[in-house]
């Protein structure tokens, strides 16, 4: 189980993007390297309890494209469930076979080409009205769709201009839509005038307080150093100036807490010594 010191807030937020009545359907965190957005992501996944169509990109070490985010969301929510999506790649991947005279098979393949064409304006045309399509269908999902998206900053310069753009457009003014988004990076998408007003940012900036490290220190076994516990974890906290993982790495050098059966094993054992020992010296 992953343990979550504070980030109450955030994580309140990020659980109310599939209440049905959710006000913001964006959800940004941003902060520095280390402050804990990867690690809030994975323990808020752990809190989601209804059912929903989740679907998560990294974009960090991996080279994630507009046309397979396209095809991840058809494989996560079911190829039938996007009619007028592919009936639009049919029609477009008509066009180019057309031109190229030949037969590209498999839709995956089929998006790629067609996200593929030289010119960017043409490839920006193509790529707004795939998303176009994509919406239309979206639109009629009985169940939420959690897109989270982490390691932002890492995504290619060409999906991060479709994310921050015709992708988060449709996401805010699609009515109806259970499309719901998070974001995690040191940089995030930019707020902008078209889904700004459907959008909630969170500023990670660490977790001073020596209280919120007492339950990690609990689940994860250790013994603080020094009592009081609390004055102690304050002291790291303050000289880490609350960077989580900084914090983390010195909690995890803490010794571990013996457990009652191995105190017991060890109480019996001591015992049995005790006893060969009085044997020995005839007492
Ligand atoms: N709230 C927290 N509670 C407990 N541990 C945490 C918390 N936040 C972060 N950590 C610890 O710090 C480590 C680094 O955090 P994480 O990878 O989430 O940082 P990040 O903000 O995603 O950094 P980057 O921008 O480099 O991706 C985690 O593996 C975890 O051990
Ligand atoms: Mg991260």
């Amino acid at each position: 189980m992953k343990i979550c010191a504070n980030y109450k807030d955030e994580r309140k937020a990020f659980l109310s993007l599939i209440e049905p009545n959710c006000k913001n359907r964006i959800i940004l965190f941003t902060g520095q390297s280390g402050m804990g957005k990867t690690h809030l992501i994975e323990a808020c996944r752990k809190d989601v309890c209804k059912p929903v169509y989740f679907l998560p990109f990294q974009f960090r070490d991996t080279a994630v494209g507009i046309a397979e985010i396209f095809w991840r969301t058809g494989d996560c929510i079911g190829w039938k469930n996007l009619p007028v999506f592919t009936e639009k790649i049919s029609e477009l991947n008509k066009a180019i076979v057309n031109i190229k005279g030949n037969t590209i098979i498999g839709i995956n393949n089929q998006i790629s080409v067609i996200l593929q064409v030289e010119y960017r304006e043409a490839r920006e045309e193509l790529q707004a009205a795939l998303t176009s399509a994509l919406f239309e269908d979206l639109r009629k999902l009985k169940q939420s769709l959690l897109i989270v998206i982490d390691t932002y900053e890492d995504g290619a310069s060409e999906v991060k201009k479709w994310i921050s753009g015709p992708f988060l457009m449709r996401v805010a003014n699609t009515e109806n839509v259970r499309v719901r988004v998070a974001i995690a990076g040191q940089e995030v998408p930019k707020s902008d005038i078209e889904w700004g007003h459907c959008c909630n940012k969170h500023e990670l900036d660490g977790v001073t307080k020596g209280r919120y490290w007492l339950p990690v220190v609990k689940a994860l076994n250790r013994e603080v150093p020094e009592e009081p516990a609390k004055t102690f974890l304050a002291g790291i906290c303050y000289a880490f100036d609350g960077n989580p993982m900084s914090i983390m790495n010195k909690i995890t050098g803490f010794s571990k807490l013996k457990s009652s059966n191995s105190l017991k094993k060890m109480g019996k054992s001591l015992i049995l010594n005790f006893k060969k020992l009085c044997d020995i010296s005839g007492y």
